[in-house]
């Protein structure tokens, strides 16, 4: 067996022998002609010439191989009280219905379809149809505000809506066909068709002309076949963060990502086919899209699609228990649930209750593991817990332990080292790389390897300003960090405005347009603060316009409640201050990071060119207002 070491070698060294290797484990209907094409770069392509489906390669040939008994997905609901298994037959079943009943609709190869869905089988049979077809999902995390679903419909111009009638967020029934009713108000673009599934909480009132039945529509139509597509063409796009409120379409591609999702399993999560394998995530996030959904199937194991939370449903043994009912043999999550279950269950108590036999390994991602949560979890468990880096950009992780290939010593902080295909360089400001333990910017040299984004959706000109013209032949990640004297990645945070709640991408420059419309507002600054239990909480500051008398407290529940309407209960923004001014440069551009590094308790220094220095002891003063620094 190669060591690590070996195996980063040669994807580096041989790119294209490294990944024609690994795209064995799919099944083509044409092979490629080139592995990697590198003809227009920083525009790399994989696999280009290939034909395949991808929804052919996570279902059906594993009907034909002899898995149509096993069970694909098990779906564990403890806020309804439902366990369903659902084999790999069955799910070809419902998968070619649906994609019958779309297509009866008018969607075909190349159209785009939003799914706005909660974690329900569903949500993977409506993502498993528009890749039968060809055509392309964008899926829209359900704890985003209508107008956050609208920019995304007028983005991606769906020609129909996939939903559910409602979501279920621990004790709460959300309803979401009055969001997304509102939401397709407010977008210009306006789908053809929604395609309702209505669960037995809620009933969604339909639109007449306009909505359909989901179960009705897949029970009444043809299967359909698997439509074969180009390696290169989108299977889907997957908007996340960016510093403004305009988010990024991150684009994937159906070859080079099959070949990722099946080469992951075995390498980074060391599972076989038929083992249980469980993402504790959302389909509406990227960790959802490739280990909840692709991944696991592409690979023929079982995956758990979970409707519940780390804690209180209906406690912090809920983990434990869904892992010991059904086998799971890897879980990962972000740390932040692992904080959850510890606040509830410090010593564990409800964890010794169940036995955890075929329980191997924790992966944790989405922030980074903390050096508290991660003994806390392995002195718990008594198994690796394993910290890897990635991003919604790359779809797997770009610097790991990859266990299925040789288990390397952990070192609490780190995610370890690059996995293969990333070729990770730490950068200083004018591009030159850093030698060990120096601090800069994180980038990999290109190309990146299969299943990362070709280009954003239908914006080439923002791929290159946000990603490659940074530090020219290199992909900037947009995070910092260090590399040790051994090679391990220590990622500290991002560089921009964006911020991690809860193992949520958030974009602070969205919540700033949307406070900075307040009628009463002069300017404002949203900044991410350090944050015992989620990682980072978004903090405002607004300062008022001359003549405003108004209690500091009435604002600031307004401006709250805007940021919760238009963004989403998920931005987490609880904590605004009323401040006199914000610190500036004399040049006027404001001390977001200065004013974090208070936030944070961390040293900072003002720097020379601050216009009044007054205004950062103001900014101290008010976040000791609301409670930070927190004390650790
Ligand atoms: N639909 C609608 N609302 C949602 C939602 C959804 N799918 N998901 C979350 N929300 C709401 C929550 O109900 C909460 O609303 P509130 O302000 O009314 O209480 C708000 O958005 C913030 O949610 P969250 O940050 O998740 O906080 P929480 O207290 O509900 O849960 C954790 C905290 C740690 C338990 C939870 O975030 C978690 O399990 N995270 C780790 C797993 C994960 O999802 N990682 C993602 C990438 S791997
Ligand atoms: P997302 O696109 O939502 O997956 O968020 C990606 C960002 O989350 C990265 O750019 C990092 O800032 C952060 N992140 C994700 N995983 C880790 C990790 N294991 N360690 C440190 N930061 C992480």
């Amino acid at each position: 067996m190669a060591s690590y070491q070996e195996e980063f070698n040669r994807s580096i060294e041989d790119p294209s022998g490294f990944w024609g290797e690994a795209a064995e484990a799919i099944t083509w209907v044409k092979k490629w002609d080139k592995v990697l094409d590198d003809s227009n770069p920083p525009f790399y392509r994989w696999f280009t010439g290939g034909e395949l489906n991808t929804c052919y390669n996570a279902i059906d040939r594993h009907v034909e191989g002899g898995r149509g008994d096993q069970v694909a997905i098990i779906y564990d609901s403890p806020v309804t009280g439902v366990i369903e298994k659902i084999t790999y037959r069955e799910f070809q079943d419902r998968v070619a219905k649906l994609a019958g009943g779309l297509r009866s609709l008018g969607v075909n190869k190349g159209d785009t379809v939003v799914v706005y869905m909660p974690m329900i089988p569903q949500a993977l049979e409506a993502m498993m149809a528009c890749a039968r077809l060809g055509a392309v999902h964008s899926v829209v995390f359900g704890g985003f505000a209508p107008k956050e679903l609208a920019i995304r419909i007028d983005d991606a111009k769906p020609k129909a809506i996939i939903s559910a009638s409602c979501g279920i967020e621990g004790a709460k029934v959300l309803p979401y066909m009055p969001l997304l009713d509102k939401a397709i108000e407010l977008a210009e673009h306006k789908p053809e068709a929604v395609v309702m599934y209505q669960r037995p909480q809620v009933e969604a009132e339909m639109t007449e002309g306009r909505d359909h039945d989901y179960a009705e529509l897949q029970a009444n139509a043809e299967p359909a076949e698997c439509v074969t597509v180009a390696a290169t063409d989108p299977l889907y796009i997957l908007y996340t963060s960016g510093t403004t409120g305009i988010p990024k379409g991150i684009v994937r591609d159906n070859g080079g990502h099959a070949v990722a999702m099946a080469w992951t399993m075995k390498n980074v999560y060391n599972v076989e086919p038929g083992d249980v394998y469980w993402a504790a995530s959302d389909v509406g996030w990227v960790v959802g899209h490739s280990y909840i959904v692709y991944a696991p199937l592409i690979y023929g194991c079982t995956t758990i699609v979970f409707e519940g939370k780390p804690v209180g449903t209906p406690d912090a043994g809920v983990f434990w228990r869904v892992i010991s009912d059904h086998g799971v043999k890897v879980l990962f999550t972000a740390p932040t649930a692992f904080r959850a279950i510890k606040r509830e269950d410090s010593k564990g108590e409800l964890f010794k209750k169940y036995d955890l036999g075929d329980f191997e390994a924790l992966y944790l991602a989405g922030e980074r593991t903390d050096p508290d949560t991660y003994h806390w979890a392995s002195d718990l468990l008594q198994r690796p817990v394993i910290d890897h880096w990635w991003q919604t950009e790359t779809a797997w992780s770009i610097a790991g332990n990859c266990r299925g290939i040789e288990l390397l010593p952990i070192k609490p902080g780190s995610a370890t080292k690059p996995a293969p295909g990333y070729d990770v360089k730490i950068l200083s400001a004018d591009n030159e790389e850093l030698g060990p333990n120096e601090a800069g910017v994180v980038a990999v040299k290109l190309p990146l390897p299969p299943a990362t984004l070709p280009t954003l959706w239908n914006n080439d000109k923002r791929f290159l300003e946000s990603y490659m013209d940074p530090f020219p032949g290199y992909y900037f990640t947009g995070d910092e960090g260090y590399m040790d004297e051994d090679g391990y990645v220590f990622i500290m945070g991002r560089v921009d405005d964006v911020i991690n709640v809860a193992g949520h991408r958030l974009s602070t420059g969205a919540m700033e347009e949307v406070i900075a419309t307040h009628p009463d507002v002069a300017e404002c600054a949203v900044i991410g603060a350090a944050d015992n239990f989620k990682g980072q909480l978004p903090v405002g500051f607004a300062v008022l316009k001359a003549g405003v008398e108004r209690p500091d407290e009435e604002l600031q529940a307004e401006l709250v409640q805007m940021v919760r309407e238009q963004i989403g209960p998920i931005a987490a923004f609880k904590k605004v201050a009323i401040v006199p001014r914000l610190p500036k440069t004399r040049s006027g551009k404001i001390l977001r990071g200065t004013m974090r590094k208070i936030a944070d308790g961390d040293k900072y220094t003002a720097p020379s060119t601050i216009e009044d220095p007054v205004a950062l002891e103001e900014i101290g003063d008010a976040l000791k207002g609301i409670g930070y620094p927190q004390e650790a």
